[in-house]
């Protein structure tokens, strides 16, 4: 039975820390604290205009948790080099596990969607950037809705958007946050847990599936279907 598939993109089929090879170079061994209160405060944002009702769009929200680290790091950066920063995170690597795994999930027949906070023409670009844009039959952005995840509206757009049941499609998402929301609109759910540090949250709504890495979710999914 195929299901509907869809993957989160940032922090689950694209590594948000491959921009910390480009901030070694300006900012040495702060590279990887920096990176990740970037990532921290870009959600926490996005969390925020969500909640707020005012929106601006997730590249907004990215540019703006820049600003804040920058300060938070006493401003080690120029505005030259956040530029550049900005446009690499346009192009940002893909996990390794993730090109043969989509393809052993389209092979066996499933719905492959991104999904995403990330506007759909930069998802897009990032997608073909990283070579795995071909393996998606869409890509679905919340821009339309001018909200962010974990807002259920979002959830029950894709599920609109793809013609999709809750009971046949799954979220594949490395972060809790976004496997929660899904659970709470019903989905399955499949959290990527790549690093074992990584905690879910215990709000008492477990994932369908937990697996180390996209090849396992396919494998555990083959069982399942
Ligand atoms: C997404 O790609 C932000 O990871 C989240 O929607």
């Amino acid at each position: 039975m195929p299901n509907t598939i869809a993957f989160d993109v940032y922090g689950t089929l694209i590594d948000v820390h491959g921009i910390v090879q480009h901030l070694e170079q300006w900012i040495g061994d702060d590279a990887s604290a920096f990176s990740n209160r970037w990532r921290d405060k870009q959600l926490e944002y996005s969390f925020r205009r969500g909640l707020m009702r005012n929106y601006a769009d997730f590249a907004s929200c990215t540019h703006d948790a820049l600003e804040y680290t920058c300060a938070s790091f006493d401003n080690p950066l120029s505005i030259s080099q956040k530029s550049t920063l900005m446009e690499q995170y346009k192009a940002l690597p893909a996990y390794e596990d993730v090109a043969a795994s989509l393809k052993k999930l389209q092979v066996s027949g499933h719905r492959l969607y991104a999904f995403s906070n990330g506007q759909a023409a930069t998802v897009d670009s990032l997608l073909s950037f990283a070579n795995i844009r071909t393996y998606f039959i869409d890509i679905i952005s919340v821009e339309t809705l001018r909200t962010f995840k974990p807002n259920p509206d979002v959830y029950e757009y894709f599920l609109k958007q793809t013609c999709a049941e809750a009971q046949q499609t799954w979220l594949v998402s490395s972060n809790a946050f976004d496997i929660i929301g899904a659970h709470h609109a019903g989905l399955n759910t499949a959290w990527i847990q790549r690093d074992t540090n990584n905690i879910f949250d215990p709000w008492g709504a477990e994932p369908t599936v937990t697996a180390n890495d996209l090849m396992a979710f396919s494998a555990n999914l083959a069982i399942k279907s």
